[in-house]
């Protein structure tokens, strides 16, 4: 197994906390945020969005953060450690659930960039024709700029040079995430910064906030709310994607994994209320009504508001740029993090170096993220999705992101508090803690936590055997295939892909007793 030299190391504890920011602020923090507490009646998702991250957000990170720092390797061999192959088989499917999620998630980041030379000029022309989808013909911009460049084959350039910017930072491993993340962090910073300004300082941009955080005790009744909000904080902190223990494999033995989950957390949520407020308060200011989709909200919704600023032109150009390259550098710092879990896991397993790795992980990551974005259009209407890599990209979202992060992060705390025992890890924490974890720390890892997602995921299940997915996809000659294809993609192609990555070799060397 590779060795503390050759897996690298932080230089320092605030370039790690730099980088797990980096890794949690991201598209989740600038417009998915938003979207949500828009689709669950606003004021009604925050305060389950807060309770999510005391009940299952922190404890979940404290626990990925502690494997890795414990263990100092990635999370499959992490699990192994503490459950032999069983842990480790898990291990590797939340891996491959993530690096689906990663797949898209880059080619939503080669829109963003598609949008980002958009904004230099023609996405803000009054109309785009559209020769793609004939039933329409043409839409406003934004919108028809976004369906125009997706129905295109340009946005497939664009995956690759996202995925070539994520590997050059991830070939010279932690210590370029580390420098990167110290240049990008400061700078999202301050983009959000003139958003939010310029959003409180518009007329009625007022109301936007107090639309936001006005509670709505009523709606929050509703079970789809708590829901969305424990999904938005698994997404938003990057639980359940293997990124946090990886990260913390990084650090020595003796970290602060009490401090140091709270500060990110902190410093997360902090700048996704900002992002909250400055989309809030921007789209009430011009009546602009948000969407629940959070695709339509990053692409066409935020951009329109834009649009309307005053100023003219060149204010709207400057700050369209600025919104897409903010979007693009918390995206890039995320994505980074998500490509780092398996390749730090592979590295674990196999001993390759980085340099070899590299072609590997990412030729299958191009691959997948242009078949997101393939631009065959499958409905000219535009009544659903459009083309089939949006189609692909929705049933995939479904399976992985819904189903997968949950069910990584409900299986780490089993491992964690029934195989290895929470008052274990908890007291290893406690050995170079700040703050010392209380006892309650084991009843939520083992009880509360599972109970919870175990309830999420049953009830979701639930959902589906009742026949409610899968009939909104009316897609002429795919129809019903594809959804079931894509199910079995992420289920049984993950099965046996974890299964494979398991069984093939064991790990190099025995190492000392946990
Ligand atoms: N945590 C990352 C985000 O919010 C994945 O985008």
């Amino acid at each position: 197994m590779a060795n503390t030299e050759a897996r690298g190391q932080w230089q320092s504890r605030l370039g790690f906390i730099l980088a797990a920011a980096g890794s949690a602020i991201g598209l989740g923090n600038i417009v998915f945020f938003g979207a949500n507490a828009y689709k669950y009646g606003a004021g009604a998702f925050y305060l389950p969005y807060l309770i999510a991250l005391f009940t299952i957000g922190i404890p979940v990170m404290i626990v990925e953060l502690g494997l890795g720092s414990l263990t100092r390797r990635a999370f499959p061999p992490s699990l192994h450690r503490l459950a032999g192959r069983f842990g480790e088989f898990w291990g590797w499917f939340a891996l491959v659930s993530a690096f689906l999620v990663t797949m898209y998630y880059i080619t939503i980041l080669s829109w963003t960039f598609g949008m980002l030379i958009g904004a230099l000029g023609t996405l803000w022309q009054p109309e785009q024709a559209l020769t793609a989808f004939p039933a329409v013909k043409s839409l406003p911009n934004p919108m028809g700029y976004f369906f125009d460049m997706i129905s295109g084959w340009l946005p497939l350039a664009f995956v690759v040079i996202i995925w070539v910017a994520n590997l050059v930072i991830i070939l010279r491993g932690v210590s370029q995430i580390e420098r990167i993340n110290r240049i990008f962090l400061p700078l999202m910073w301050l983009f959000m910064l003139f958003l939010i300004v310029r959003g409180l300082t518009l007329p009625q941009g007022l109301e936007g906030l107090y639309l936001l955080f006005t509670p709505n005790f009523e709606a929050m009744k509703d079970i789809a709310i708590w829901k969305g909000a424990f999904s938005q904080i698994f997404f938003t902190l990057s639980l359940g994607f293997g990124v946090m223990t990886a990260y913390a494999s990084y650090l020595p033995k003796d970290a602060d994994q009490v401090g140091n989950p709270l500060i990110i957390s902190f410093m997360n949520c902090c700048f996704e209320f900002l992002a909250g407020i400055a989309v809030f308060t921007m789209l009430f200011s011009f009546a602009i009504v948000p969407q629940a989709s959070t695709l339509s909200m990053t692409f066409f919704v935020i951009p329109q508001g834009i649009a309307q600023m005053p100023g003219g032109m060149l204010v709207v150009q400057g700050f369209g740029v600025l919104f897409f390259v903010l979007l693009l550098l918390a995206g890039i710092s995320s994505s980074v993090s998500l490509v780092e879990a398996p390749m730090s896991a592979l590295i674990d397993k196999f001993g390759m170096s980085r340099r070899h790795l590299v072609p590997l992980i990412g030729g299958l990551g191009i691959m997948g993220s242009a078949a997101f974005a393939l631009p065959f259009v499958v409905d000219p209407g535009l009544d659903s999705n459009g083309t089939l890599g949006l189609t692909l990209l929705d049933l995939i979202d479904h399976w992985a992101f819904s189903y997968g992060l949950l069910l990584g992060g409900l299986v780490e705390c089993v491992i964690v508090g029934w195989f290895f025992g929470a008052d274990k890890l908890r007291a290893r924490i406690n050995q170079h803690a700040s703050l010392h974890l209380p006892a309650l720390f084991d009843v939520f890892v083992k009880w509360v936590i599972p109970a919870v997602l175990i309830y999420i995921l049953a009830s979701s299940a639930w959902q589906e055997f009742g026949g409610i997915y899968g009939h909104n996809y009316v897609i002429k000659g795919f129809q019903p295939w594809l959804p079931v294809l894509c199910f079995l993609i992420w289920l049984a192609g993950g099965g046996l892909l974890s299964a494979l990555l398991t069984f093939s070799r064991e790990y190099p060397l025995q190492e000392e007793q946990l």
